[in-house]
């Protein structure tokens, strides 16, 4: 596996897959892999025939009081588990490599950026849209493929490319879990042992309300929904619920009623240090 850390050296080599007829599948990331990473990699194995990873700890993504500088970092370690999954080549370049002093041009997107994560992260979104449009200019992928753990993400990039006309495939890949149902996250790795049994409220306060619903046959109301996972997530001792809604999960706007794109997304606070996020369809 080629490890490359330099933007002219990434457009060299994935220009020389494209003559070649390669077909090109980027992976964006913020490193620090775990087995949701590993299988986004996996499956990009299966979409085409190069693989590259990109491994990048964006700060124009996190606000001011954010977790930027703690953010988990193993460039090594990292290293060996893309290997050990056949990657052809691992861009992991320094902060000035993709930010110039004078860097100041934002990808926006009006609707899509506010609500959920947005509402509580103002210009997060504008720093995920505005890397992976460098990201897409500098390899020039056919394939990226994106876990849909991150669902606001997911909308926000298929929105950019429509809007953009950017000739690359999306492709979501379903959340990856532990056993007991905790959504992998680099930042689970801030958990106390504590914390991390807490933070199972997240996947079950999802599955009692598919479960109202079934129990139900779908005439629980949306308000009620929301409301009895809120109460259930505040129930457990240092959870504060950021938002929970109900939303479509292509448009992500909030439905009034249940059918089978209808998505309970969530973030929570643990402790006051540690946001969580989850989604899951509820039909
Ligand atoms: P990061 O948090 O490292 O996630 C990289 C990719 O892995 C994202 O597409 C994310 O949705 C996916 N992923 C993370 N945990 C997952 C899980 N448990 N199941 C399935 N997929 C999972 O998301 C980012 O980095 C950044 O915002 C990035 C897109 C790289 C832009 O900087």
């Amino acid at each position: 596996m080629k490890l490359i850390k330099k933007s002219e050296e990434v457009v060299q080599v994935t220009g020389g897959w494209r003559e070649e007829g390669q077909r090109i599948v980027l992976v964006p990331t913020m490193g620090w892999f775990h087995e949701g990473h590993l299988s986004l990699m996996r499956l990009a194995r299966s979409l085409g025939t190069k693989i590259i990873v990109s491994l990048f700890v964006n700060p124009i993504q996190f606000g001011p009081r954010e977790d930027l500088a703690a953010y988990p970092r193993d460039l090594d370690r990292d290293r060996r588990l893309a290997e050990q999954e056949g990657v052809d080549a691992l861009f992991a370049p320094a902060v000035e490599e993709m930010f110039e002093p004078e860097f100041q041009t934002r990808v926006v997107l009006s609707k899509v950026s506010q609500g959920l994560c947005g509402a509580g992260r103002p210009g997060h979104f504008d720093g995920v849209a505005t890397i992976v449009t460098k990201l897409f200019h500098l390899m020039v992928p056919h394939v990226a493929v994106f876990g849909e753990k991150d669902l606001q993400q997911l909308a926000l990039i298929r929105r950019m490319v429509r809007d953009l006309n950017f000739q690359i495939e999306i492709v979501g890949h379903p959340i990856v879990r532990e056993h007991d149902g905790l959504a992998l996250s680099s930042r689970n790795s801030y958990l106390t042992e504590v914390e991390r049994q807490t933070a199972l409220c997240l996947s079950q306060a999802i599955g009692q309300a598919r479960d109202t619903i079934r129990d139900s046959s779908n005439t629980a109301s949306v308000v009620d929904l929301i409301a009895a996972a809120t109460a259930y997530i505040e129930a457990h001792e240092g959870c504060q619920v950021d938002y929970v809604s109900i939303v479509d999960r292509w448009t992500l706007l909030p439905g009034t009623a249940i059918d089978q794109d209808s998505v309970m997304a969530l973030a929570v606070k643990i402790n006051g240090r540690v946001r969580l996020i989850d989604n899951g369809l509820l039909l």
